[in-house]
């Protein structure tokens, strides 16, 4: 499902502030499962998580999703695998705050063919699913965190992709919330989806539903643990 070959990412390359982010990553995980990159503060998660989100490519390697290599991807192509196949859960939400909940879940529908009544179809069904069926008409700004949180989850399960990425999910998250978040990938992990979370957070790396974690170290791979 993802499977990354050597995959290395520099930024500004060539320059003083150059700065190799992630260093010949190879790694593989499997449909379905639920995987952890977890490492200490600037070890490179994002990064990586980035590269598999298909929101950059890397400076070399492969990186591969759903039997497709993207990492060959020109930008506009990759933008548009990406609205597809993979949702993206924020570490900030990344939510318009003067948007109501409903046009904030339907955004990364607006580019797309699919009418708008069917993206509001969607929306609110998923908002429900979530328990959030009565925030739908509010504004993101009048909403607590944990509320937030969801319509952040709507919003990237709003194409229905079988792929979800999540940054620090659970950093602005009581215990309470984070448990509420994990209890949410449990389902969407029994749908069948793939998940990949960056964390440094033991709630999340050390629940059940997590099949595998690789540990990051300087933009290094310095291990497997596969439950
Ligand atoms: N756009 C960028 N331009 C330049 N350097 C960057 C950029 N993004 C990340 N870096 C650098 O790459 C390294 C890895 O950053 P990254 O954000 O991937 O780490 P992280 O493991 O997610 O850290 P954290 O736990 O703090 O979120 C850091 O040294 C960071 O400064
Ligand atoms: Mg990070």
């Amino acid at each position: 499902m993802i499977r990354c070959e050597h995959v290395t990412k520099v930024f500004n390359k060539g320059r003083a502030n150059e700065v190799v982010a992630v260093r010949d990553v190879s790694l593989e995980i499997a449909e379905g499962k639920v995987a952890v990159l977890r490492g200490p503060s600037g070890s490179g998660k994002t990064t990586l998580l980035s590269l598999i989100a298909c929101v950059a490519r890397p400076t070399s390697g492969r990186v591969f999703v759903s039997g497709k290599e993207v990492s060959k991807l020109p930008e506009n192509f990759l933008t548009s695998f990406r609205r597809e196949h993979v949702g993206i859960i924020f570490q900030q939400f990344n939510l318009i705050p003067e948007l109501s909940v409903l046009d904030n879940v339907t955004l990364p529908l607006v580019p797309t063919p699919i009418p708008p009544r069917e993206s509001r179809k969607r929306a609110l069904e998923l908002l429900r699913r979530l328990g959030m069926e009565k925030r739908s008409s509010f504004k993101v700004r009048e909403l607590s965190g944990g509320e937030q949180q969801r319509v952040a989850i709507a919003r990237a399960m709003i194409a229905n992709p079988r792929i979800i990425v999540a940054d620090e999910p659970t950093a602005h998250l009581d215990t309470k919330l984070a448990e509420e978040f994990l209890d949410i990938m449990r389902s969407l992990k029994q749908e069948g989806r793939t998940i990949v979370i960056a964390t440094h957070d033991p709630l999340v790396y050390e629940h059940e539903i997590v099949d595998v974690i690789f540990d990051m170290r300087d933009g290094m791979l310095v291990g497997v643990e596969r439950r």
